[in-house]
């Protein structure tokens, strides 16, 4: 794909495995409530998708994503939550992220969802990177860790490609 070489890492049937395990702890965790599922595009389009296809409690699913910006300041890239149009309040939410690395992109929604007053709140993750993390938010459900290495496939890309794979795959 593009320059690289890539491996398989994980396969279908795994990567299924951790998302059945994340369904049926929220479910447990949200037992008799409706639970408003937020997933963050644009990686988690199949995450979300399996999860909802596992999830056996009522639930609804809306999409956001976190826009970045290269400003002319010297502060860098600032970044701006948007499609969260829903009334959150009283609401039990779900952020549904494909991977956690550093956790900047997390805390960004986190903290914009958080402003709109829901009963609950908390975060899952199909992938997480527990020696890149930075963040102090916690992690409520975490399909899977994994080392510090980029991956790719299953809706995670590698400058645009490779999100159709089944699979996920590391570079060689
Ligand atoms: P942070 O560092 O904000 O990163 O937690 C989260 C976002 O960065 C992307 N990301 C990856 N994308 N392979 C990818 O294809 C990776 O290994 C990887 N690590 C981080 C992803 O968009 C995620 O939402
Ligand atoms: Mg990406």
């Amino acid at each position: 794909m593009h320059d690289k070489a890539f491996s398989i890492y994980l396969e279908e049937d795994a990567i299924l495995e951790g998302v059945k395990k994340v369904a049926e702890q929220i479910h447990r965790d949200h037992a008799g409530q409706r639970v408003l599922f937020l997933a963050v595009l644009n990686g988690s389009f199949m995450f979300a998708a399996d999860l909802l296809k596992n999830y056996e409690g009522d639930c609804e699913i809306s999409f956001v994503k976190v826009a970045s910006y290269h400003g002319m300041s010297s502060s860098g890239t600032v970044s701006e939550l948007i499609g969260l149009t829903e009334n959150l309040e009283g609401r039990h939410v779900v952020i549904l992220e494909d991977i956690v690395d550093t956790g900047l992109t997390l805390k960004k929604v986190y903290l914009s969802v958080m402003q709109r007053n829901p009963s609950s709140l908390k975060v899952a993750t199909l992938l997480f990177k527990p020696d890149a993390y930075k963040g102090d938010l916690p992690i409520d459900y975490a399909g899977i860790s994994i080392p510090n290495e980029f991956i790719v496939g299953y809706g995670l890309d590698y400058d645009g490609l490779g999100r159709n794979l089944r699979n996920i795959y590391k570079i060689i």
